[in-house]
């Protein structure tokens, strides 16, 4: 085995040129999760099919195209709904233990509470987990991937209503019951701290609100609306962590985490403004999500900067958070930026928080090579103090690594869309600074690669590429690309897919 391995890096070292020592599965603990990720909306289509309702994004890319790169959407995607057992092969081919995948809530209760619960969704859901488990591939449900059936989006104006907090808990307590016999990682929300920026911050998802300077739309306010939302997520975060481990974690034996959004951000400069500024962007990103749940309020810093339009815990829902912590933090870990201070000292605003968080962008040098998806840099390093910060602030949780991918331009030519170098690098490369930071102490207890597949990449559409695997979206052929050979390689000792 161990001889078929450095057989295998020595011939990757050849197929991929400046490939760095490759990192073994075996240097990782045993009975870590190797898997990829996917999200509902992105890649299953059918998006009328057996009672599902119309959720925010099929009514968003049906009615403004125009803000769609591609002006495309989701009805098809990968049409994984009907695939998915094909798709499970593929995990099976690849040598992955587990798989990251979302429920679509339209799917489950096309009405919300107000209405049934939509067999034919939670039969798909039941036929999927059956499938991964056959294989031995444990699957890793996300209840919340930005999706939301389009009649509680109407009826609560979305997250930013209070009423939308029982809605979660009733969609949890359905997935708990139906599902949670076999799901042992659950996760409630994907990157809350990303997604409601996009919606309310700068406009670029639905429902599209924000305000000046932030972007290109009206009828919201970007300096209080994210911050709601957030409040509302966090809340109806609780309330279905609650409940699982009141009524289902000591029968079924799952866990329950969140996954959020989390570059590492670099000061642009030793001056103390620049360091303090990084260590601001990332209260305003991970401590904004992460210290409610774990010491029941947002950073003392964003309460200074955003005084009053910062919502306040009661008492009670500080028990809430308090009582009711989660078992790991999942983190999207993609990029590192530099931070420059912008409060103190002039300089250009991103387009962020515009006097809160504030970091470098236009004409400031880049860490790393650029990626398809713009503001994204490779920067394998960033991985290590990421993990590192998070170990340390919040000491009890394991984190699993839910997303880490490299995305291509669709117009790239066909033969480097296969032979993707650049894919199998950026993974290697931070894989290879996962590891370190394991051997450092962190307590880490999986990695999933985005994406399984080529897919609908929100406001990007179809224009960029993460998959490990190439889908052909007229025919629906996926053909892996050489990071998929290399990832099973990695994983199992033989790069040949059969
Ligand atoms: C974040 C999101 O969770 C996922 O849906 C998206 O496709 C990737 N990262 C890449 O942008």
């Amino acid at each position: 085995m161990a001889v078929s391995v450095i057989c295998i890096a020595a011939a990757l070292a050849v197929l991929v040129p400046g490939a760095r020592g490759l990192d073994r599965r075996a240097d990782f603990p045993p009975g870590f999760l190797f898997g990829a990720g996917t999200s509902s909306y992105q890649i299953e289509g059918a998006y009328l099919e057996d009672n599902k309702s119309l959720n925010n994004w099929d009514v968003y890319t049906h009615t403004q195209s125009g803000r769609i790169m591609d002006g495309r959407n989701g009805d098809v995607a990968d049409d994984h709904y009907h695939r998915y057992a094909d798709d499970v092969e593929i995990m099976h081919n690849l040598g992955v233990n587990s798989y990251r995948f979302s429920i679509s809530w339209a799917r489950i209760l096309p009405r919300g509470r107000l209405g049934e619960v939509n067999s034919a969704g939670i039969a798909f859901y039941n036929r999927l987990i059956d499938a991964l488990l056959q294989k031995g591939i444990q699957p890793f449900v996300t209840l919340n991937h930005f999706d939301l059936p389009h009649e509680l989006d109407t009826r609560y104006g979305g997250w930013l209503g209070g009423g939308i907090r029982e809605e979660f808990e009733y969609y949890s307590n359905v997935c708990f019951k139906a599902f949670g016999d076999r799901v042992r990682f659950w996760t409630t929300f994907n990157e809350p701290n990303m997604n409601t920026k996009l919606q309310f911050m700068l406009g670029v998802y639905p429902p599209n609100r924000c305000s000046p300077p932030f972007g290109d739309c009206s009828g919201g306010d970007s300096h209080r609306e994210p911050y709601t939302a957030v409040h509302n997520v966090l809340l109806s975060h609780a309330a279905a962590v609650r409940n699982y481990k009141t009524n289902y974690q000591a029968k079924q034996g799952g866990s329950i985490g969140i996954v959020i959004a989390m570059k590492w951000y670099e000061p642009l400069t030793n001056s103390t403004e620049d360091v303090r500024a990084a260590r601001r962007a990332q209260s305003f990103e991970v401590e904004w999500i992460l210290d409610p749940i774990f010491f029941g309020d947002y950073p003392r810093e964003m309460r200074e900067i955003l005084s009053s339009n910062l919502p306040n815990f009661t008492s009670e829902e500080k028990n809430l958070l308090l009582l009711n912590k989660v078992d790991f933090i999942g983190l999207n870990h993609y990029t590192t930026i530099y931070a420059k201070d912008c409060i103190y000292s002039p300089c250009e605003l991103s387009t962020y928080e515009s006097n809160a968080l504030v970091y470098a962008t236009s004409g400031n040098p880049q860490i790393g090579k650029p990626t398809a998806l713009g503001g994204y840099y490779v920067v394998p390093e960033g991985m290590e103090p990421a993990v590192m910060y998070v170990n340390h602030r919040y000491k009890d949780a394991t984190i699993y690594i839910t997303e880490n991918g490299y995305s291509q331009h669709g117009s790239t030519n066909m033969a480097d869309l296969m032979n993707d170098v650049e894919r199998v690098n950026y993974l290697q490369g931070y894989l290879t600074y996962l590891s370190s930071a394991i051997r450092k102490g962190a307590n880490v207890g999986g990695y999933f690669v985005w994406s399984l597949v080529d897919n609908f990449e929100w406001s990007f559409g179809y224009t960029i590429k993460f998959g490990l695997y190439h889908v052909d979206f007229t025919t629906q052929e996926r053909t892996a690309r050489m990071s998929a050979k290399w990832y099973r390689g990695f994983l199992t000792g033989s790069s040949q897919l059969t």
